[in-house]
């Protein structure tokens, strides 16, 4: 059976390799996203990859991957600490999701610590730079197999 997980990353990752280096590295989100799509293929797994500035584009594309994904990998950026209806998206939609950040937010400014999304979903990789893309696509494969072990 074919797999197939949804790659979101939120705002202001589009300029990544830009923006705050120290923070986030020198990658871009292309270079990222070959990343991920290489690693996808080797593990024989399908993904699809969406960016967005925009909560609402957020929410829709997640209630759009009903039926149709098996997993989410996110990254929802700066909506992580602000949006209920993220959370809620991921409540509604139920399908198995891994929240990945690139930074260690829980070694940021207070703000960054709480996520509204972290108990709503599976689990949370964090400060592996963009390793933590990789390590969330891992999670979410893992978690298919054993799903499917029964
Ligand atoms: C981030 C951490 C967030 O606090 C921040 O707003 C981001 C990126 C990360 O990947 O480390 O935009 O999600």
């Amino acid at each position: 059976m074919r797999r197939k997980i949804l790659v979101i990353h939120g705002p202001n990752l589009n300029l990544l390799g830009l923006r705050e280096p120290e923070q986030y590295g020198t990658l871009t989100l292309e270079e990222v996203n070959r990343r991920i799509e290489s690693f996808a293929r080797e593990k024989g797994v399908e993904v699809e990859i969406f960016q967005t500035n925009h909560e609402g584009e957020m929410v829709e594309r997640i209630h759009g991957a009903m039926g149709i994904f098996d997993a989410i990998v996110i990254n929802p950026a700066a909506f992580t600490h602000t949006s209920v209806a993220l959370r809620d998206a991921l409540l509604a939609t139920a399908i198995p999701a891994v929240e990945v950040h690139i930074s260690n937010i829980h070694k940021r400014e207070p703000f960054r610590r709480r996520s509204l999304i972290s108990d709503v979903v599976v689990g949370q990789v964090s400060g592996f730079g963009p390793d933590s893309y990789i390590l969330g696509l891992m999670a979410a494969i893992l978690m298919m197999e054993r799903r499917d072990e029964g």
